[in-house]
């Protein structure tokens, strides 16, 4: 069932025309190089973060069936890999997609290319993953994503996430973090195009509350400064 047309869909195509044309460059913001390289002492602290999160998810697994939404590069993907029983990974870039198979270079892995904003998951999984992707979902569609996540869930399964925290070392240099409570932002690639994407940071209590209404049961949790991570349960 697609989503309905909206509102938003001029924004939600450049958000995409963003990521697309950021593919090549995309590493750059995970690894703290080029714009994102932000001297020794803010790099450290991100890697420590980095660290902490990557052991939190690993602890969560292993993964079963799993479902990578908006995979990306496979910064995360090739960490799930060896707690998947099974792989399907998911993106509306090719270019992302192109960048992931290349790093994984595993032919095991199912790599379908879709606008997550009107598509249903060919069947059901264990795991459902996604890494900074829940701040580029709308809030007026937030419902209907996690309605997404619950029709590609089996029984007993649980979606596990990551994402981005306010604050502006996370961004590139002379980029904008925007203001917490907007829910669009502009940002620039290398080449000095600016684009305006979806950006709504959401904090673990408030998350969990809101995922609660919904009938999730949520767990969430913040490292010092830089992410989000949990996981989350159809009640
Ligand atoms: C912030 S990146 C996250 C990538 C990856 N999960 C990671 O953690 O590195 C957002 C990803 O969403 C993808 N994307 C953007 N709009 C999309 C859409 N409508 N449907 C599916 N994927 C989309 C982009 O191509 C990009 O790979």
């Amino acid at each position: 069932m697609a989503d309905l047309p909206g509102p938003d869909d001029d924004l939600l195509a450049e958000q995409l025309a963003y990521y697309r044309a950021r593919a090549p460059e995309y590493d750059e913001w995970w690894e703290r190089r080029g714009r994102f390289d932000r001297g020794p002492e803010l790099n450290e602290a991100w890697y420590r973060e980095v660290a902490e999160l990557e052991a939190a998810i690993d602890a969560l697994g292993p993964f079963g069936d799993t479902l990578e939404l908006a995979c990306g590069t496979g910064i995360w993907t090739r960490r799930l890999r060896p707690q998947a029983a099974t792989l399907t990974a998911v993106d509306a870039s090719e270019e992302m997609i192109g960048l992931n198979r290349a790093r994984l270079g595993d032919d095991s892995i199912e790599y379908l290319t879709a606008n997550l904003f009107g598509w249903m998951p060919p069947r059901r999984f264990d795991t459902v993953f996604f890494s900074f992707w829940l701040s580029h979902v709308p809030p007026e569609r937030f419902e209907a994503f996690w309605g997404l996540v619950g029709r590609a869930l089996g029984p007993g399964g649980r979606a596990v996430f990551v994402d981005n925290q306010w604050i502006e070392s996370a961004t590139s240099l002379g980029g904008r973090l925007g203001d917490r409570d907007s829910t669009s932002v502009e940002r620039q690639l290398n080449d000095g195009h600016w684009y305006r994407i979806v950006k709504v940071f959401h904090e673990p209590a408030e998350l969990a509350q809101r995922l609660g209404g919904l009938g999730w049961e949520a767990r969430i949790t913040a490292t010092a400064q830089y992410f989000i991570y949990g996981e989350a349960s159809p009640g």
